[in-house]
């Protein structure tokens, strides 16, 4: 069926050509004699080809647009139309991101129903889409089943089993009524500072390109069978075209360098096997190419992608990135769809965008062929995934639909086990693994029995982690349960002590640290060190001890561990699990042979210079033990010329609140700076990048304080801006000292992004905590927070 489209889409396209350097039309008049002309025309081309005569120009831009579900109503739906809309890591029905999946299923027919009313003049309505980010799991909702990070699944080799997975996902997709998704991320990532390297199944090309395709076909089916987009199915999409993984020093949206033909050689090989695998859509990625911007790029978007590897599926933005073309903002880019974006995701100025593009094919700026080229192929992912015409149904009258039993079944779980036990790669091996049965064994480390570290970022919030007690998965079973079950089966037994404190002296210590959960830029590093001490300074007691290790490192990325694997006698990368932590014993205890292997290089050096072959490699691609390989590793080099680096003093940048600083407010903790407590309320918002920064709405006689556990030093900057005057007095709290800041904030008011300095002038000792109370309705943005030392005798400034 697909294909026959194909066929008939080269001539849809041949016209839209001659329109698109010739005349202009009316723009809302039903137009395109010549597609009308088109002759031998497939049915369900046809339909496309009816639809757009039959839309007037509002509802065509409107197929273009993607809002976030915290930014528009079903109101807004039924006035705008949107094609389709999104839910972002940080969104969830009805402003709750731990919403049960009855909520999310609603909504989704809420917005189906809003964007089915009829039209005025018998103009089609369209039934819109909603796509998610399930990208280990259908993570965002709760009770899902949380797959292992593609990293983990890139050391399994095996296409099957992400058939498996994508197939298990798309079906608790279904559920909760939503269409479509944004993964597989075939992202080669090839710097491990960057904050997404987790996303990448490997640095090889040549590993992702089957992997990624796999997970397509898990989602939508075999192209060209029976159920392609039929029941446990949804729209997949490989992400970010392209280059996403090769940007210079690993700075997420950052610049890829180089000859475009070896870019290519590494970046683009896993899209034509996405492509043959029929993926449906592909999203641009936020990086530039040589100093472009992808989403700007016609020579790539359309040239490359289009011409040379012939996809001809729907081309989705990522999120504002159009925004960061030259000349563009996010409510202004006619230069995206220009250069052959076809849906902008615009997660909240939506309104101005639309407005704007109307325009815009109203004056010329943007042809109407270019308009109706992009319109028909959403369209198309639509009739594909059979949302249009008469069998069409309401997300909760679809297969699966409401079987919430499917959320998290034991199945799924049990695929998902199974993913976790072949992507554990043992490193080092002295002869502690496999454990033996009847050991007593002592857990420790404060992630052993986190499932939310182990789970990793894009996991019920964006970022991950935030204190996401293990309360919010229910029906998951963390490391630490895993072994203790295990142990138990042994006939022997496991003890919890997070700190490595024990009466009785355990045969075996089983070590579980790593990185705290982060998605995204947040996650980007400058070097390989893992500042976090825990894991090697329990590994290192235990040594003293006499008691034989297994260190579990929980991680996006290779790291550099050679002292950690100096001081335990078997290491293992354990990556990001998720939800079903039994995998992990079942390798330790022997139960199922340890067949993962390294899919990235792993370094032997702690600054970060990418690696990509054996070359300065302590383990190459491909690295790994088998469970009764016990051969002697030789002692590591322990020397890292940045473990010495000054630490920061950063309090609170790029949407995150760093370790050691607290904020609360009326005596309750704000996790992340965010959430509701004591009248304060606190959300993400953009400063320069998605959520960086916190707008916090004070209610009367409401304090936000922030405070730090150590003994910190410096005076403290604070970047924020304040839209409206303050209607009573504010207080600003440093230490011991209350100064009374109301008339600053009045002259500062309205005057954008603004940085406030306090120094020992005006707040003798400084301290180590800050406070701003405010006795009437107050709302503050607050992008940075750091304490920093402003050249001897500076003075406080507003
Ligand atoms: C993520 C969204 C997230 C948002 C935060 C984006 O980069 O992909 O899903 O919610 O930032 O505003
Ligand atoms: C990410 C995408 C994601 C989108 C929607 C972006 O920030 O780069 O991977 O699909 O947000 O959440």
């Amino acid at each position: 069926m697909r294909r026959i489209l194909v066929a008939t889409f080269g001539a849809l396209a041949l016209v839209g050509c001659s329109q698109y350097q010739g005349e202009m039309q009316s723009a809302s008049a039903p137009q395109s004699d010549a597609e009308a002309s088109v002759s031998a025309m497939s049915e369900g081309e046809q339909q496309i080809t009816d639809l757009l005569a039959a839309m007037s120009l509002e509802n065509k831009v409107a197929q273009l647009i993607q809002p976030q579900i915290n930014s528009f109503t079903a109101e807004d739906m039924r006035r705008y139309r949107f094609g389709s809309y999104l839910n972002g890591g940080n969104g969830g029905p009805y402003g709750d991101e731990f919403a049960p999946a009855s909520e999310w299923l609603k909504l989704a027919d809420e917005m189906w129903d809003a964007s089915t009313v009829p039209l005025a003049n018998g103009e089609p309505a369209i039934p819109t889409m909603w796509g998610t980010d399930a990208v280990h799991g259908h993570t965002n909702v709760m009770r899902a089943t949380i797959f292992p990070h593609n990293i983990g699944l890139g050391a399994t080799r095996d296409a099957d089993l992400v058939r498996r997975i994508g197939n298990a996902t798309a079906t608790e997709i279904e559920v909760t009524g939503i269409d479509w998704n944004f993964s597989p991320t075939v992202a080669v990532a090839r710097d491990d500072r960057w904050g997404r390297t987790y996303e990448s199944y490997s640095e090889d090309p040549e590993i992702v390109a089957p992997l990624g395709a796999a997970l397509i076909e898990g989602q939508q089916g075999k192209l060209g069978s029976a159920d392609y987009l039929g029941r446990g199915r949804v729209v997949a999409t490989a992400k970010h075209f392209f280059g996403d993984g090769g940007t210079d020093q690993g700075v997420d949206q950052g610049d890829v360098n180089g000859d475009l033909d070896e870019l290519k050689s590494v970046h683009v090989v896993p899209y034509p096997a996405a492509i043959s695998a029929g993926v449906e859509t592909i999203m641009a990625s936020f990086n530039s190419i040589n100093g472009e911007k992808m989403h700007g790029s016609k020579a790539l978007l359309t040239g490359v992608l289009r011409e040379e590897l012939g996809f001809e599926g729907m081309v989705v933005g990522d999120w504002n990135a159009h925004g960061q073309i030259d000349g563009c903002t996010v409510s202004d880019c006619p230069q995206a769809l220009l250069a052959g974006l076809d849906i902008y995701m615009v997660p909240d100025d939506w309104k101005e965008l639309h407005a704007n593009i109307v325009a815009q094919v109203q004056d010329g700026t943007i042809p109407l062929a270019r308009l109706n080229e992009a319109v028909a192929r959403v369209l198309r992912v639509k009739q594909n995934a059979g949302l249009l015409g008469p069998n069409a149904v309401k997300p909760s009258a679809r297969p699966n639909a409401g079987q919430y039993e499917l959320l998290g079944s034991a199945s799924h779980r049990a695929i998902a086990r199974e993913a976790v036990a072949k992507s554990q790669v043992i490193l080092k091996n002295d002869g502690v693994l496999p454990l033996k049965a009847g050991a007593s064994i002592l857990v420790a480390g404060s992630a052993a029995d986190s499932i939310e570290q182990a789970a990793g970022g894009w996991t019920l919030t964006w970022q991950g982690g935030d204190e996401l007690t293990n309360d919010y998965f229910p029906g998951a079973t963390s490391i630490w349960s895993g072994l203790n079950n295990a142990a138990m089966e042994a006939g022997g037994s496991a003890t919890l002590s997070e700190d490595g404190s024990y009466q009785t002296r355990p045969d075996v210590a089983i070590v579980v640290f790593g990185e705290q959960p982060y998605a995204e830029f947040v996650g980007d590093k400058k070097t390989l060190v893992l500042e976090d001490e825990e894991g090697l300074e329990l590994l290192r007691k235990f040594e003293a001890e006499g008691v034989p290790t297994v260190a579990l490192f929980l991680s996006g990325r290779p790291l550099w561990m050679n002292r950690e694997i100096n001081a335990a006698d078997a290491f293992v990368a354990s990556w990001l699990p998720g939800s079903e932590g039994a995998g992990i014993a079942d390798v330790l205890f022997g139960k199922r042979e340890a067949t993962g292997r390294l899919s990235f290089s792993w370094p032997d050096d702690c600054g970060g210079a990418p690696l990509n072959g054996p070359d300065g490699a302590l383990f190459a691609v491909g690295a790994g033990r088998s469970s009764s390989d016990a051969s002697p590793l030789a002692r590591l080099d322990e020397n890292c010329g940045y473990l010495t680096e000054a630490k920061s003093d950063t309090w609170y940048d790029l949407g995150r609140l760093s370790s050691g600083i607290v904020a609360s407010a009326g005596g309750t903790n704000l996790a992340n700076l965010r959430g509701e407590a004591g009248g304060i309320v606190a959300r993400g918002f953009d400063y320069q990048r998605q959520e960086d920064a916190r707008e916090i709405t004070f209610g009367p006689g409401a304090t936000l304080t922030l405070a730090q556990d150590d003994e910190g030093e410096g005076d403290y900057r604070i970047l924020y801006n304040l839209q409206a005057q303050p209607a009573g007095k504010v207080t600003l709290t440093v230490g011991e000292t209350a100064i009374d800041i109301t008339s600053q904030l009045r002259l500062s008011a309205g005057k954008g992004w603004r940085e406030m300095v306090v120094t020992e002038d005006c707040a003798p000792m400084l301290g180590n905590s800050i406070s701003i109370s405010s006795d009437a309705p107050m709302t503050i943005g607050i992008a940075k927070i750091a304490r920093q030392d402003m050249p001897e005798g500076a003075q406080c400034s507003f």
